[in-house]
């Protein structure tokens, strides 16, 4: 392959370890330990898992790999590579990286919970979903996790993304063992195993477990949302990106696993719904931590836990949106970041704003589970459709599969190109069919 030299100027990440931790940092969030463990209890448990498995490997893994060789190709953000595979790509770009700033303006808001409910409790005050939900402290937390995130963003690639994923990443290793090996002691761990492995092959037959599972699996990966191109814009050309890949959606996978096997040992063994849904982990377990022995450790850990994981990929969405803004304005990096933070704030607040005392409502639902279902479930599908237009249809395929063939397994290359050309499109256009049609 015809190396071309990095651009001069670009940051890389200092090891390939770094990337990695990035990616990951990225991938493991709220929807491993919010969203699976509810959209999994909602779809038959071990059944789900199947569907989940076959959307990871079919579709997920190979359009996380291609997503990083396109960026390590153009090296560009998400709007710089689309117009890189072709000018008038710039309309999906610009695309993607809005649907991501979407996503990233209510994320901080659900991340703010996860920092509010890590001190209410230490701090005595009352944990319960409502008292948390008609206070301020949404608005309040919001305005943390944001300053948090670019204070990460602004200290750069390696000293403050690189630098706060690898710190970070091993202690949400270290705590979910941990709480996974304590979650296994209790009394309600073989209904919850049950559960959780045993498979209902009907589920199978039903189209919405196959949409909800490769809809979680997207947005679980981060893939189609520009986050991967623009980490992957970083990378050094000698990694292998399938192995990478391979790392990434093991990790993330493990977690969500592991994340279920916490989550559901605490809820069975207190008597609960697994089925509760999105207020799984915001009111029923609140409600647990508060029956059980040392429930203020078990909870702050778990807590913060979810605001590690939650943290680094706010991240990444905003490392995504301020690169793709510095690709169309020509500005640099740290300029385009601070210029998105008026906007994320007024969207966020609105977000926020409806979990306050003005309970801020659009046709009767909350803004931030409208922004939800239009972004974090259907946007996510429309960001990873264009993007596998772009990237399998329209991007020039042998400088891609050959970025994936350096280092990598050629034959992989290929066979993941074919999948992403022909089983990616046709699977995400049907998951929007059968997701809209359940919404709508
Ligand atoms: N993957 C993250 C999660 O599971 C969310 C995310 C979506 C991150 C899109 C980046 C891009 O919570």
């Amino acid at each position: 392959m015809a190396k071309t030299p990095d651009p001069v100027g670009r940051a890389t990440w200092s090891s390939n370890l770094g990337f990695v931790a990035a990616a990951v940092g990225s991938a493991v969030g709220l929807g491993n330990i919010w969203r699976f463990p509810y959209i999994a209890g909602e779809n038959g448990g071990g059944s789900f898992l199947l569907a989940y498995a076959v959307a990871i490997f079919l579709c997920g893994l190979p359009l996380l790999v291609f997503e990083v060789a396109a960026g390590r190709q153009y090296r560009r953000g998400i709007l710089g590579t689309a117009k890189g595979i072709r000018p008038s790509l710039w309309f999906l770009g610009a695309g993607v990286a809005i649907i991501g700033f979407i996503i990233l303006s209510y994320y901080l808001v659900v991340t703010g919970w996860t920092f509010g409910y890590l001190l209410s409790s230490p701090l005595g005050l009352d944990t319960s979903f409502d008292a948390f939900g008609s206070s301020w402290r949404s608005l309040v937390f919001f305005g943390l996790a944001t300053g948090l995130s670019f204070t990460i963003v602004l200290l750069g690639v390696n000293s403050g993304i690189e630098r706060a994923s690898k710190a970070l990443l091993p202690l949400l290793v270290v705590i979910i063992s941990l709480m996974a090996g304590y979650a296994l002691t209790l009394p309600g761990r073989s209904e919850a195993l049950a559960f959780m492995l045993r498979p209902d092959y009907s589920q199978l037959l039903l189209s919405e477990t196959w949409a909800n599972a490769f809809g979680q699996a997207f947005f679980s990966l981060g893939v189609g949302m520009g986050v991967l191109v623009t980490y992957g814009s970083y990378q050094k050309r000698g990694a292998s990106i399938s192995k990478s890949g391979i790392a990434i959606v093991g990790a993330d996978s493990i977690i969500a696993l592991l994340s279920g096997l916490i989550v559901f040992p605490l809820v069975f063994s207190f008597g609960y719904s697994p089925a509760a849904g999105p207020q799984l982990v915001f009111e029923t377990l609140p409600e647990v931590f508060q029956q059980m022995h040392l429930g203020v450790l078990v909870g702050s850990l778990f807590y913060l836990l979810l605001f590690i994981a939650a943290i680094t990929s706010a991240v990444s969405l905003l490392e995504m949106a301020g690169t793709a803004l510095s690709d169309g304005l020509g500005w640099p990096r740290i300029k385009s970041t601070l210029v998105t933070l008026g906007p994320l704030l007024a969207l966020g607040s609105l977000s926020a704003l409806s979990y306050s005392p003005v309970d801020l409502r659009l046709f009767g639902n909350p803004v931030l589970n409208i922004l939800d279902t239009a972004a974090g479930t259907i946007g996510v599908l429309v960001g990873g459709l264009f993007t596998s237009i772009a990237i399998f249809w329209m991007g020039k395929t042998e400088l891609l599969i050959d970025q994936v063939r350096n280092n990598g397994d050629a034959r992989w290359a290929t066979f993941g190109f074919l999948l992403g050309k022909y089983v990616v499109p046709p699977a995400l256009m049907l998951t929007l069919i059968f997701t809209a049609a359940r919404l709508f």
